[in-house]
């Protein structure tokens, strides 16, 4: 879909639908939504008289124009509490506006830039989250269904500032917002996918794609490079399946004055049966989306390419299947990591923190520092968190903290868990060095310190989105289904952390 940035008066846009905006309590609108009103004859303030319109959050109020305006109709959205308003309900409330437009039929819309008149928000920014809520809000998984011709779309969109000098900010901010909210989808549309429509090769071919989309480098290891490589965990939970493992591996070289690079690892699960230690059937189509922390990596790397920061970045995504056969690992097996410790498999079901062990020893052989590794970990941090919230667990506050940061830019939510040494003895084995699993209570915790154990003093932060990945209704910038998260707060992260040394370098020279 198109979206343009246009200066001009809004009351006069004849697109099928206008939206203009409205803070609760509002008693006589002003600005554009004002302009807006009068060209009425005062409908607006009317229903806010009756009390119809009570401009709360995510309230809409479809009004037919019947020829006053040059639209057919205004949607009036209700921005909530001016003080509680924020970039993420600009977001919200533009998913949740167009989402209703569409349904209406409305092929074009207008809308004003919620947040940056009487909100006082950055209008760059505002451009940036309308842009992305319009974007994933609109998001639709259809690939495998027949077209459905009940189903309408929205052709363009049109953001209408009355305020010249304003609109090349929204230019760049709307540009940023496309990108950005593409990776989302990118991540989406790889996480929705069937299991047997993205197994481990399939993936490392979309990966290939969106590489050469994006201009990165792009190296898939293949079995027999695992084993000499000595990559025994992830080996391990690659036996069981007739898919062949895949170690997909991404570079992006912005900076290349330095050496330094910054890992990104993803977990690549494209199916989680459990093994041996097999999952209840119930639900467990949901594992098809075990690949959601590889497939956010890919996409924000994507979106690095794409938008060229300064800075050096490898990603690191080990996919494969884990299936029960004859062939598949059993519990009480022992595997030898990459690393040379050796890890005693108690369940099978623990798979992802074995395919990351080896990730991790791979990403600090190639020299990666800081290292993010991003995984459906566990249903643990599911139970602890729910789905509003990923977990993050470090041993880098300060790094932890910029995670935290570009989540609020991006409207992703972190919550930070700690890593005592009292959880580390669950993880002590009678035969190996290290045991896959300890006890049920804390088992976030105890999965991120098995991690911890290899990645030694490397930075790093670890983000376990196993409620996340996925929404189960259509919310605001969220649909129903895969949600793309972290993937914007991952490439957030990346151009902060890439703005931080652009600044040392012209501060230094
Ligand atoms: N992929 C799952 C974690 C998961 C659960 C993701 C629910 C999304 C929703 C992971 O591989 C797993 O099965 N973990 C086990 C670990 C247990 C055996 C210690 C779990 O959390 O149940
Ligand atoms: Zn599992
Ligand atoms: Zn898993």
């Amino acid at each position: 879909m198109e979206i343009k940035v246009e200066v001009g008066d809004i009351s006069q846009h004849p697109a099928r639908a206008i939206v203009v905006n409205l803070f609760e309590g509002t008693k006589r609108p002003g600005g554009a939504t004002g302009a807006v009103n009068k060209a009425l004859g005062g409908a607006i303030s009317q229903l806010i008289k009756e009390g119809e319109i009570k401009g709360k959050f995510n309230e809409l109020t479809l009004i037919h124009t019947l020829g006053r305006l040059p639209s057919a109709r205004v949607l009036v959205a209700g921005l909530g509490k001016q003080q509680e308003f924020k970039l993420d309900k600009v977001r919200a409330i533009t998913g949740t506006a167009l989402r209703y437009l569409r349904r209406v039929g409305a092929k074009t819309v207008a809308t004003v830039v919620h947040g940056a008149g009487v909100g006082g928000l950055d209008p760059q920014q505002c451009a940036q989250a309308i842009a992305e809520g319009t974007a994933m809000g609109l998001y639709r998984f259809t690939k495998h269904k027949k077209k459905n011709e009940d189903e309408r779309e929205i052709d363009a969109l049109t953001l209408v500032e009355s305020d010249r000098t304003k609109a090349p900010a929204l230019r760049r901010g709307v540009a940023t917002g496309l990108v950005l909210a593409e990776a989302a989808n990118r991540a989406r549309d790889m996480a929705n996918e069937p299991a047997n429509c993205l197994t481990p090769t399939i993936m490392a071919e979309q990966a290939q794609a969106a590489a050469q989309d994006a201009g990165l480098e792009c190296e898939v290891l293949e079995r027999e490079q695992m084993q000499e490589l000595g990559m025994g965990a992830l080996l391990g939970v690659a036996q069981g399946s007739t898919q062949p493992p895949k170690m997909i591996v991404l570079r992006y070289r912005g900076d290349r004055r330095r050496k330094a690079t910054l890992g990104l690892l993803g977990k690549g699960v494209t199916f989680d049966s459990g093994g041996i230690s097999i999952k209840p059937s119930a639900g467990m189509q949901a594992m098809k989306g075990d690949m959601s922390g590889g497939a956010a990596v890919i996409s924000a790397m994507w979106a690095i390419g794409k938008l060229k920061p300064t800075i050096n970045v490898t990603a690191v995504i080990p996919a494969t299947e884990n299936m029960p056969s004859g062939s598949a690992t059993k519990p009480g097996d022992v595997v030898r990591a990459m690393s040379g410790k050796t890890i005693e498999v108690v369940n099978t079901d623990a798979e992802g923190r074995l395919i990351l062990a080896d990730a991790i020893a791979y990403a600090r052989q190639q020299g990666l520092s800081p290292i993010l590794d991003v995984a459906t970990l566990t249903g643990s941090m599911v139970i602890a968190l729910g789905k509003a919230a990923t977990g993050c667990m470090t041993n880098n506050q300060e790094l932890c903290q910029k995670v935290i940061v570009a989540g609020e830019t991006a409207g992703e939510k972190f919550w930070q868990f700690p890593l005592y040494e009292e959880y580390k003895e669950h993880l002590k084995s009678d035969v190996a060095d290290i045991k896959n699993v300890g006890k049920r209570e804390g088992g976030a915790i105890s999965a991120a310190l098995f991690l911890a154990d290899f990645v030694g003093d490397t930075p790093w932060v670890h983000l376990d989105m196993a409620g996340t990945d996925s929404s189960d209704k259509d919310k605001g910038a969220w649909v129903k289904g895969a949600t793309g998260i972290p993937t914007r707060t991952l490439v957030n992260l990346v151009l902060a952390l890439a703005g931080e040394r652009q600044t040392r370098v012209t501060v230094s020279s």
